[in-house]
């Protein structure tokens, strides 16, 4: 069975089950602000899952293309990827735990013939919070799982959700694949590789409070994940993901271009070219901030990883050539976007090669000092060097510097690296006020604002405010919040005032990059809802304002024209909507 069936398989499944089959969203959050990429197919669904109305009903399933960038160091080994599809369906109120087990149970094993002894599955446990998942586990010994083979874990393995919100035990589906068990007590949650998690049942049935605590949910939803990548290899009898024809072909071109190919390069370089092409095809361009810059660690990984294996650059466009075609079935806007694809990788390619011929006689000069003064440590000024001047993104160069057996002091790199923002902030403090120079800065202007927006509303209307969407063109931020009635001049001209105070008094904004859980300690706005220990961009406005948030922003909102609020408006029930302009 080839991806592409498996996804239909799926779709199809769920379709005679009357699931209404709903598009995936693009791998950039349309409007939540706390994420750099979709990391699950829940994700775009979250006010459904909150009691929102569906226009699909309650009943739902798709394909999602999910990025998640905390694993980009881990690629090359035989099972991590940055770029994955979801497959999944959803009860928004609907069924529950039940038919959910019952459908997954009868998909795995009547649709996609898996014999259920290669079957085992993981249950919530129990704990002060909720009670042990009996009920679930009492469904699958119903389908014929026996009692051995269904094993109860805690909260870490066996809880999913947000920080705040909905959440719930979950039932996790594994593929034993018949290797030896690692030791006596191994079981579906151990590493080793004798089970491979395949799918994800959550019931959301509570709703994790700010403070922590827990409280039924009036709506009780599923929401299930599965790897399509992970499953088809197992159905395919394959020993990982690159031994399908979801990255072979790519692996052969790349393996016969090279000199001397290894596994883990051409693993790297066919994940990386995977999820670089289909991050162009959302609309990403490599730059140095926000999704910009993984997009461009993607390639300039890739890229160095070509030339170790004697391949030879100039020829990666062929390697686009060859990932579009046999992907475009899954993927057809690959091929809608392929010339974009290779005019943006040949590009960044050039930008790359041009420094580091440089870069890398100069890691040279770094290592041979480091010989004398017998140092295992690469320093922050050196690390600075390489990215400033020759643009090695301090992750490369670690990277190098692993495989010499050296360390890097990515703390020193940091710290020189904000103190040189700081410098280049104040030699163009004022730019911005001057005039508006381009498009792109005056959105990115605009997005500091709707943080400031956000912010003076919560202070003005109080903490049941927040952010349901917002939408920023040159012209005007339009920003959707959640607040029970209209809001009158009197009030919008207060939250004016207060965004136009925080512009006069050229508030420093800095960003920093933390995981997820810091952010809420520190007290970040955003919405919380990760489970993979994502690392976020945290943009700090001053004394005034924290939130979550991908970028870019102005770097002083002195550099910020004052606003004015023109419209207000209803924009669903409960959602006020606001357009907020610049003035001169
Ligand atoms: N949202 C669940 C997961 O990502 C299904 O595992």
């Amino acid at each position: 069975m080839k991806g592409i069936e498996l996804r239909n398989k799926f779709l199809e499944f769920f379709k005679s089950k009357n699931h209404t089959i709903i598009s995936g969203a693009p791998l950039i959050p349309e409007n939540d602000p706390t994420v750099l990429f979709t990391t699950a197919g829940m994700q775009p669904l979250v006010p459904y899952l909150k009691g929102e109305k569906h226009p699909g009903g309650t009943r739902l399933a798709d394909y999602q293309k999910c990025v998640r960038t905390n694993d980009i160091d881990e690629v090359g080994d035989n099972r991590h990827l940055t770029f994955f599809e979801m497959l999944g369906n959803w009860s928004l109120g609907d069924y529950f735990k039940q038919d959910s087990i019952r459908f997954s149970y009868e998909f795995l094993t009547k649709v996609l013939n898996i014999p259920s002894e290669k079957i085992s599955v993981t249950c919530f446990g129990g704990d002060s919070d909720a009670p042990r998942d009996k009920e679930a586990a009492k469904v699958w010994e119903e389908c014929g799982i026996p009692k051995e083979r269904i094993y109860f874990f805690g909260k870490d393995d066996n809880w999913w959700g947000q920080e705040a919100g909905p959440c719930g035990p979950d039932t996790e589906i594994f593929y034993d694949t018949g290797a030896k068990p690692c030791c006596e007590s191994c079981n579906p949650s151990c590493d080793c590789g004798k089970y491979i998690e395949i799918w994800n049942n959550v019931f959301m049935q509570y709703n994790k409070k700010d403070d922590g605590t827990y409280e039924p949910l009036a709506q009780k939803n599923v929401d299930t994940g599965m790897g399509l990548e992970r499953m088809l290899f197992l159905l395919q009898s394959k020993n990982n993901v690159f031994e399908t024809e979801l990255f072979s072909p790519i692996i052969d071109k790349v393996r016969s271009l090279s000199l001397e190919p290894n596994d883990e390069s051409l693993r790297i370089i066919s994940d990386h070219m995977r999820s670089s092409s289909l991050l162009i095809c959302d609309g990403v361009l490599p730059s140095n901030v926000g999704q910009g810059y993984i997009l461009r660690r993607l390639i300039r990984r890739t890229i160095r990883h070509m030339r170790k294996i004697g391949f030879d650059v100039d020829r990666i466009t062929e390697v686009c050539e060859t990932l579009v075609d046999s992907l475009s079935d899954m993927y057809p806007e690959l091929n809608a976007n392929k010339d974009n694809i290779i005019e943006q990788v040949k590009k960044e390619k050039n930008r790359f090669m041009n420094t580091l011929i440089k870069g890398e006689k100069e890691f040279g000069k770094i290592l041979n000092k480091l010989k004398i003064e017998n140092s295992d440590m690469i320093d922050g000024h050196s690390l600075f060097r390489l990215y400033d001047t020759f643009g090695f993104p301090p992750e490369v160069t670690a990277e190098l510097a692993k495989e010499n057996g050296l360390k890097v002091d990515m703390e020193g790199y940091k710290k020189l690296f904000e103190e040189h923002q700081n410098k280049s902030r104040q030699e163009t403090a004022g730019t911005f006020k001057g005039g508006l120079a381009d498009h792109s800065e005056v959105t990115v202007a605009y997005h500091t604002v709707a943080h400031l927006l956000l912010e003076s509303l919560q202070r003005i209307l109080g903490n049941h405010v927040e952010q349901k969407g917002s939408n920023i063109t040159s012209e005007r931020v339009r920003f959707d919040f959640s607040h029970p009635e209209k809001v009158s001049r009197e009030i919008l001209d207060k939250v004016e005032n207060m965004i136009n105070e925080q512009i006069d008094r050229g508030l420093v904004v800095t960003c920093e990059e933390m995981p997820l859980d810091k952010a809420r300690e520190y007290g970040a706005k955003g919405v919380f809802n990760s489970k993979y220990g994502e690392m976020v961009k945290v943009y700090t406005i001053g004394d005034f304002s924290k939130e979550i948030c991908g970028g870019p922003h102005v770097d002083n909102t002195s550099k910020l024209k004052h606003v004015k609020i023109v419209k207000e408006e209803s924009a669903a029930s409960g959602i006020r909507r606001v357009k907020v302009v610049f003035v001169d």
